[in-house]
C-alpha cells in the first residue's frame, strides 16, 4: 500500500515556571507522547516540542518571595521541569523557555506586521491598583465580594460560586491578595489586539477543520458573545517582554507564551540545521501543526493564536487536541489542599510506564475529566500488565532456555492465531490515530487474554513431560513468545520503559512495519523479572507524601 510520510510539529502547552510539575500536568504530556510515538512509528516525520512558560505576574511575585532573581527561578524550574518529562519517557525534540532570543524576536516581528496591518490599538483603561505595593492587580491577585450572588473571597474575574463573570472593578469590597490592602482604581495607556476583525477567519478555521465537537460548541458560544478587543499589555513591575517604543509597558505573558512554540522550534531549527523554520510556519506551509491543551485553555489555542498568526501572515494550527483534567481519587488537584501528587514524588516509588498505560486506558478523544483512583491503578496495572502481558513473557521463555538454549521454533505452531493477532494493526492504529487510546488498550488487552488462554489450553509443560514430545512443547512456548511480541509492538508508544526491555529480552527491534514477521529460529534472551506489581505500601508512601490524599 503507498503510505505518504507527513511533516509534524506537535506541542504540548508551556508549563508556567513557578512550580513543579505534578501528575495532573503529566497526562497532558503523556497523550502527547503515545500519539507522537504512534506517529514515528507509522514512519512519519514528527517534531515534538514543549517549552517553560516564564513570564508574568505570578512568576515575578514567586521569585520575589523566594528571594532569587526571576531569571534564575525560571533557569531552575525549566530544568526540573525537562527532567521529569524525561524520566516519564517524553520524547521531546527540545524542551525550552518562552524567556529566550529566539521567542523575543518572533514576538516583536510578530507585533510589527500586526501593527502594519492595523490589529493594535490603544486605549486608556482604568484597574485596581495596590498603592502599597506599587503595582497594578491582575485578576487572580484580587479577592472580593461577587456583585451578584454576594459570596466572600470570589477572585476579579469570575465566580466560583454562582459562575457570574465580572471585572475586578466590579467586585464588592475588593482586597489586594499580596497587601492585603484596599486597592485604588487608576487610570493607564494599554494596547489592544483587535480579535472581532478575525471573526470570519476564524469561523471558517473552525468549521474546516476537524475540531473535537464539545470544543467546537464551546467556541460557538464565545462567538455568540462576540469577539472583544484583547488587552495585550501590562504595566512595571511586570517580568516578560518589553513593548518596542513604549515606556515601561509589557506583553502580557499570553501574547509571547504561544509565540513560545514558534520561538521553540526556531532553537531546534539553530540547533539541527537540516530543520527549515519555514517549512513548518510560512503561510504555505504543508507541515501539519498540532497542539495538545487542556480545556482550561481553549479561548487562547482557538481565537488568539490563530487570529495573532493569521494577522502576521503565518499558518495556522492544522487542530488542537484538548483533554480533561486529572482529579486524584475524585478531588480536584490542589498544592494547597494537599491534593497533589508530584511528578518526582510518584518517580521515587513507581516505573512511568505504570502510570503511562492506566492514563491510556482513559484517555478518548473526548474532554471529559479524569480521575487517577488509586487503588483502581494499583489492581489495573497489576492485573493487566504484570499477570496478562509480562508473564507471557515470563511463562514461556524458561523452557525454551532450558532446553534450547534460548532458540525459538522454525515454524509458526498456530499461524491462524498469528494471522488474527497481527489483523488487528488496522483498528488499533486507527485508534491510536484518533486518540482513543483507551479502545485501544481493551483490544490489546483482550489479545493478552487470548494469548494466555491459547498457552493454558495448549499446556506445554504437560507435553513436556514426554521426553519426546520437547519440539511440540517447544513450538507452543514459541508461539507464546510470538503473541507477546505482537503484543509489545501495540504498546510500544504506551510504554516505552517495557518496550526497550522486551527489545533486550527479545533480541530484536519492534516496529510496525515487522508485525507480519514472526521471530523463526530466533535467539531470545533470558527473561529477568525487573517490573514488579505494585505494592499497596508504595501508593501509601505517595499518599503520605503528598499530606491530605490518604484522608
Ligand atoms: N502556561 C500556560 C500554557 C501556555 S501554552 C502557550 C498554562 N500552564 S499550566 O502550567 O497552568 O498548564 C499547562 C497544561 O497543563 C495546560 O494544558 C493545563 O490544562 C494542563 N493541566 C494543568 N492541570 C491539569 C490537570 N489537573 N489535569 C490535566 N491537565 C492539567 O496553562
Ligand atoms: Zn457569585
Amino acid at each position: 500500500m503507498f503510505m505518504t510520510t507527513k511533516k509534524m510539529l506537535v506541542t504540548c502547552a508551556l508549563p508556567y515556571a513557578n512550580g513543579s510539575l505534578h501528575i495532573g500536568h503529566m497526562l497532558e504530556h503523556i497523550q502527547a507522547d503515545i500519539w507522537v510515538r504512534y506517529q514515528r512509528m507509522k514512519g512519519n516525520h514528527v517534531y515534538f516540542i514543549c517549552a517553560d512558560d516564564a513570564h508574568g505576574t505570578a512568576i515575578m511575585l514567586k521569585s520575589q518571595k523566594l528571594n532569587i532573581a526571576p531569571e534564575k527561578m525560571i533557569a531552575q524550574m525549566q530544568k526540573e521541569h525537562k527532567k521529569d518529562c524525561y524520566e516519564f519517557g517524553i520524547s521531546y525534540d527540545n524542551y525550552y523557555s518562552t524567556h529566550s532570543e529566539e521567542t523575543r524576536e518572533l514576538l516583536n516581528n510578530i507585533y510589527f506586521r500586526l501593527k502594519k496591518n492595523g490589529f493594535i490599538t490603544s486605549k486608556y483603561i482604568y484597574q485596581l491598583y495596590d498603592s502599597e505595593k506599587n503595582i497594578f492587580l491582575p485578576d487572580r491577585f484580587i479577592k472580593g465580594v461577587c456583585p451578584k450572588c454576594k459570596a466572600l473571597e470570589q477572585y476579579g474575574d469570575n465566580c466560583e460560586i454562582c459562575g457570574a463573570i465580572y471585572t475586578s472593578l466590579d467586585l464588592i469590597n475588593p482586597k489586594s491578595v499580596i497587601s492585603g490592602k484596599s486597592p485604588i482604581i487608576r487610570k493607564s495607556k494599554h494596547l489592544f489586539f483587535d480579535l472581532p476583525a478575525f471573526t470570519d477567519t476564524l469561523h471558517i478555521w473552525i468549521r474546516s477543520g476537524s475540531i473535537q465537537k464539545e470544543v467546537a460548541n464551546k467556541i460557538e458560544e464565545w462567538f455568540k458573545l462576540g469577539l472583544k478587543q484583547w488587552d495585550i499589555s501590562r504595566d512595571a513591575p511586570y517580568f516578560g517582554f518589553k513593548i518596542p517604543n513604549t515606556s515601561e509597558k509589557y506583553f502580557y505573558v499570553w501574547m509571547d507564551a504561544t509565540i513560545g512554540y514558534m520561538g521553540t522550534f526556531k532553537n531546534l531549527c539553530k540547533k539541527n540545521k537540516n530543520i527549515s523554520f519555514k517549512d513548518f510556519w510560512d503561510l504555505n506551509s504543508k507541515a501539519e501543526l498540532y497542539h495538545f491543551i487542556g480545556k482550561d485553555i481553549i479561548y487562547f489555542h482557538s481565537l488568539f493564536w490563530p487570529a495573532i498568526l493569521s494577522g502576521s501572515q503565518f499558518r495556522k494550527p492544522t487542530n488542537i487536541f484538548v483533554h480533561g483534567h486529572v482529579t486524584i481519587n475524585g478531588s480536584k488537584i490542589s498544592k494547597s489542599r494537599g491534593t497533589c501528587i508530584d511528578v518526582s514524588t510518584y518517580l521515587s516509588y513507581l516505573n512511568p510506564d505504570y502510570l503511562r498505560y492506566y492514563y491510556a486506558t482513559k484517555l478518548s478523544s473526548h474532554i471529559n475529566d479524569i480521575d487517577l483512583n488509586l487503588s483502581d491503578f494499583t489492581t489495573k496495572v497489576n492485573a493487566d500488565l504484570i499477570n496478562k502481558v509480562l508473564n507471557l513473557a515470563s511463562r514461556n521463555s524458561g523452557f525454551i532456555h532450558q532446553y534450547y538454549g534460548g532458540q525459538l521454533a522454525n515454524t509458526l505452531e498456530n499461524p491462524v492465531l498469528y494471522d488474527m493477532f497481527i489483523k488487528y494493526k488496522h483498528s488499533i492504529g486507527e485508534l491510536f490515530q484518533k486518540r482513543e487510546f483507551n479502545y485501544a488498550m481493551r483490544k490489546i488487552m483482550k489479545l493478552a487474554d487470548e494469548a494466555n488462554f491459547y498457552i493454558d489450553k495448549s499446556a506445554p509443560w504437560i507435553i513436556a513431560k514426554n521426553k519426546n514430545r520437547k519440539k511440540e512443547a517447544l513450538s507452543i512456548y514459541s508461539m507464546g513468545i510470538q503473541l507477546f511480541r505482537i503484543i509489545m509492538i501495540y504498546l510500544k508508544p504506551v510504554l516505552p520503559t517495557l518496550a526497550k526491555y522486551s527489545e533486550n529480552f527479545l533480541n530484536t527491534h519492534l516496529t510496525w512495519d515487522s508485525l507480519s514477521a514472526p521471530l523463526l529460529n530466533h535467539r531470545i534472551n533470558k527473561f529477568k523479572i525487573i517490573f514488579l506489581r505494585i505494592n499497596p505500601d508504595q501508593i501509601s508512601s505517595i499518599e503520605n507524601k503528598s499530606n491530605n490524599l490518604n484522608s
